[in-house]
């Protein structure tokens, strides 16, 4: 497999290691609040983002979701709150901190962004020409190695107009990777996208993640993708962030909104232009109960496989940095998100955590303790010393 052959373990400036292991970097988010004059768009959003775990982010259209990704690289200025990577808060940060650190970050935006002017190899060399005083040998050997890994080897004088639309995004990815970033965000990688490129997409995500170990942020609309991709979901709705946390207790929970996005129904609280007021909500409802039919599918609960590295690849180290992450809030969690992690674990590392089946029949909560208000989030714990982890 071509993507395999691109693997990188080399060591680049600017780039941490632990025990001589690349790692991404942690992301540590608080009271991020984000307004455009009187326009609030959310505010007082917290959460971690582990590091070389990756993470969705969910929530209807126009609840600035871009914005969210632009204010975490600094392109947009939050109002208040704070977003620190590696002892740097970029809220507050100088200019040249803000600079240096932007470096550890690999953005791919909705539109791929590239240069429509220029072929691939020139739109993937675009950052270490501008960044780096590498030699054009060097940056000849980078752009092909990342244009292989993201499936593009052949393609690099092509232009962007001559080329499809998945082709544009995963170019779109190989710019992203060139300066080896800690942080990769991705904002609506699959939109545009048939499901079958989208199934490719998300496999190559998972492929890229096991190769270097970055910390992946990706922002979709994408049930599909939400559902089998990352190790953590998040939500964005009215302003705020409703949920972050674990896979296993969105895609468990019964609050309203996470329910209503993941199964892709009418049904629930977000309506057509964002939120719905009760009046709809009821008229709805009553439609429903008489027997109309709304389009969607069986509803989709509950915790489904995750999608894994192509055989031959690496394991990714974010799964077995999470999984002692994880078991350490395993009893903070809601039964059914406990139920979906044991599940997840091998008889040995069962074992080894001391839990099975009846780990939770003696927990003896019922799930309703659980349900989360619009204002609560899953509190990731911050594990800051992640490398003494085995
Ligand atoms: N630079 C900007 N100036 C003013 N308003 C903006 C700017 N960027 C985004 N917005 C507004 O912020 C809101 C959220 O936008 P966006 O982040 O693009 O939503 P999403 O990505 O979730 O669809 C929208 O109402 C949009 O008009
Ligand atoms: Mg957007």
């Amino acid at each position: 497999m071509a993507m395999v052959a691109g693997v990188t373990t080399r060591q680049s400036p600017g780039r941490s290691t632990r025990r001589g292991v690349l790692m991404g970097a942690e992301v540590v988010i608080e009271g991020l609040t984000k307004s455009f004059g009187k326009q609030a768009i959310w505010r007082d959003v917290s959460l971690t983002l582990p590091p070389g775990e990756v993470s969705v982010m969910l929530g209807p259209s126009g609840t600035g979701k871009s914005v969210f990704l632009k204010s975490m690289i600094g392109l947009l200025k939050p109002d208040r709150g704070s977003c620190v990577i590696n002892g740097v808060d970029i809220v507050t940060c100088s200019e040249h901190r803000l600079y240096e650190t932007r470096k550890l970050f690999g953005v791919l935006f909705q539109d791929g962004a590239l240069f429509g002017s220029m072929n691939l190899y020139d739109n993937v060399a675009f950052p270490l020409r501008e960044h780096t005083k590498k030699s054009e040998s060097e940056i000849k050997r980078i752009v092909l190695e990342k244009l292989e890994m993201t499936g593009l080897a052949g393609a690099e004088k092509k232009l962007p107009g001559e080329i499809s639309g998945g082709m544009r995004k995963r170019a779109g990815l190989a710019r992203a990777l060139v300066l080896d970033p800690e942080i990769i965000l991705c904002d609506e990688p699959d939109s545009g996208l048939d499901p079958v490129r989208t199934a490719y997409l998300s496999q190559l995500l998972i492929d890229l993640n096991a190769q270097i170990d970055a910390t992946i942020l990706i922002v979709t609309h994408n049930i599909n993708l939400a559902r089998t991709v990352p190790d953590n979901i998040g939500m964005l709705f009215r302003k705020e962030l409703v949920m972050f946390g674990p896979r296993e207790v969105l895609l468990t929970s019964d609050e309203p909104v996470v329910e209503q996005f993941l199964n892709g129904r009418r049904l629930g609280p977000i309506g057509m232009s964002e939120e719905k007021d009760s009046a709809q909500m009821a008229r709805e409802q009553a439609q429903a109960d008489a027997g109309h039919h709304d389009g969607s599918t069986e509803d989709v609960r509950g915790v489904v496989p995750q999608l894994q590295p192509t055989p031959g690849l690496p394991e990714r180290k974010g799964v077995r940095r999470r999984k002692d992450r994880v078991m350490k809030i395993l009893h903070t969690l809601p039964p059914a998100a406990q139920e979906g992690i044991i599940d997840s674990l091998t008889p040995e590392e069962q074992h080894r955590y001391g839990v099975d089946a009846s780990t939770l029949a003696a927990s003896g909560r019922h799930h309703s303790d659980f349900r989360a208000g619009p204002t609560d989030t899953v509190e990731l714990p911050v594990i800051r010393n992640s490398g003494s982890i085995s």
